[in-house]
């Protein structure tokens, strides 16, 4: 055991469908061959579409391949901007065109199914009548895909009244249109398929089904059968729509940063220390008057960052940096010379790689779930954690892809703001200009840690994140 090197111990998980049964996911637990079409049920501008692109971002970050099929979509390329009258029931071509565009999106959904690792489907549409569920259904069970109808049923007149001016009107559908005809066209939209809606009840009763009422103030859920769909459906029951923000920075610049170490449990630097002394201020910027709850870790270099915010403050175990195992206490430059197959395989595959006796990024991101579900549920959270951390929480929010999260930038001394809106995460950066080693190394360089260039430093707002479907 002892002449083998890290590299022999590293065990990316991949999965293994297709050569067996039974898999492990990125939950971390075997998953039988489960394949669920998540069925989004509910009248026009009631989230559906948010919901949808949330889930396949949340399942896409715990490497549960998702993917959405928007019947809008594929009714667009007959119809790309039908006015109201098209979607009233009585309005034989319409119909017809419609049926059409859900027949095309559920066998391409079908076919999407013949990959091994495509899990879970989201069919995204009003699926608002009992027939069109229970095709749906058949469809499914025909298939031996597994159906989730997930309603959203919402009649408070003021959130619908902001969800058609906020993301209707800007829809493919009324592209170029004036925004008040718009809006106007599309609340009549709403009153063709009020006719006609139907929603879950009793006689459904055999069907798998999870509806959200008033944004979750009500959930009714029946005949939920194994764990990803519980997952799915518990992931639903966190979500709210409160306009919030998340703050996240990493700690002040340490002693190991300064000596180019990684891991361990160091004290703050003076300039470290000096950066905890700025937040405050640099937070208070950028939040007002907000009441935020601080998360750290348990390490002490995020507590002593944190130290002077006036927020109620919490630590977390599952916020501690990724685990460096048998290279904690090294340099880069150190590891690249006592294990040097090591150091490659990282860079080959920085987010599998796993050191001997600690982490991958994989691993971390398995480990943040509890925090992402809670930062789901909370309103106005700053986290003071660490790079590797920050980078998968960045992720999440940003739905950042796994060749590409593990090397992200992100400085020391910078505070980072996350707003996220309904189809995109809009990005902040915060410097606090006070000077730090650069802890960025590279694929391919053995850099020590070296000073942060001033002058490339800016406070520029960026936004990412998907566009609508
Ligand atoms: P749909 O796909 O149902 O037509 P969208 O997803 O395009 O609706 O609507 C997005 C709007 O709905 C966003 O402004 C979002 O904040 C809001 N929203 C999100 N979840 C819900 C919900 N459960 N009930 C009502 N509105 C919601
Ligand atoms: O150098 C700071 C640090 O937080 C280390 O403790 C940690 O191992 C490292 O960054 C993670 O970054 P990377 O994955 O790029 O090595
Ligand atoms: C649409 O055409 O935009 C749509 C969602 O279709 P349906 O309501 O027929 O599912």
């Amino acid at each position: 055991l002892m002449n083998q090197s890290p590299a022999e111990f590293m065990r990316p998980t991949t999965r293994t469908r297709g050569t067996s049964n039974a898999k492990t996911n990125g939950v971390g637990v075997q998953v039988e061959d489960t394949r669920i079409c998540v069925v989004m049920v509910g009248l026009p501008a009631r989230g559906k579409s948010l919901i949808a692109q949330k889930v396949v971002r949340y399942l896409g970050w715990l490497s549960i391949t998702a993917k959405c099929f928007n019947v809008g979509n594929y009714r667009r390329t007959a119809t790309p901007q039908p006015n109201a009258a098209f979607f009233d029931t009585s309005n034989k071509e319409g119909e017809r065109l419609r049926k059409a565009a859900a027949e095309a999106a559920v066998a391409d959904m079908v076919k999407w199914f013949k990959k091994p690792d495509n899990l879970i489907a989201i069919l995204d549409a009003t699926n608002s009548t009992k027939a069109r569920r229970r095709w749906i259904k058949e469809r499914c069970d025909a298939e031996g895909i597994e159906s989730l109808f997930v309603e959203s049923k919402c009649d408070d007149e003021d959130i619908i009244m902001s969800n058609i001016l906020e993301v209707k009107t800007t829809s493919p559908d009324y592209q170029g249109q004036d925004p008040e005809e718009a809006a106007k066209d599309f609340r009549e939209r709403i009153k063709m398929y009020e006719r006609v809606y139907e929603t879950l009840d009793e006689d459904e009763a055999d069907m798998t089904y999870c509806k959200i009422i008033d944004v979750g103030a009500q959930v009714i859920i029946n005949r939920i059968q194994d764990y990803l769909q519980s997952r799915v459906v518990y992931y639903l029951m966190n979500l709210h729509i409160k306009p919030r923000s998340i703050w996240i920075s990493r700690h002040g610049e340490s002693m190991y940063n300064l000596s180019g170490q990684i891991g361990g449990d160091a004290d703050l630097s003076t300039r470290g220390e000096m950066y905890a002394k700025a937040l405050p201020d640099l937070v208070k910027q950028s939040a007002g008057d907000l009441p935020l709850t601080v998360w750290t870790s348990t390490l002490k270099r995020t507590a002593q960052t944190a130290r002077y915010l006036p927020y109620e403050k919490l630590s977390w175990k599952a916020l501690d940096e990724l685990d460096s195992g048998v290279c904690d206490g090294l340099t880069y430059a150190e590891i690249a010379q006592n294990y040097p197959e090591d150091f490659k395989a990282r860079d080959d595959d920085k987010y599998n790689y796993r050191y001997l006796g600690g982490e991958s990024y994989r691993d971390v991101v398995i480990r943040l779930e509890p925090i992402i579900m809670e930062l789901e549920r909370s309103e106005n959270i700053l986290i003071v954690t660490h790079q590797a951390v920050l980078r998968c929480i960045y992720a999440y929010f940003m739905g950042s892809p796994q060749d590409k999260s593990p090397w992200m930038e992100v400085p020391l001394h910078t505070l980072i703001k996350l707003t996220p809106r309904a189809y995109k995460t809009e990005e902040e950066r915060m410097f606090a200009n006070i000077p730090a080693v650069s802890t960025f190394r590279e694929k391919g360089s053995k850099a020590q840690h070296q000073e942060t260039e001033e002058s490339t430093r800016r406070n520029s707002p960026m936004i990412s994140g998907e566009a609508k479907a």
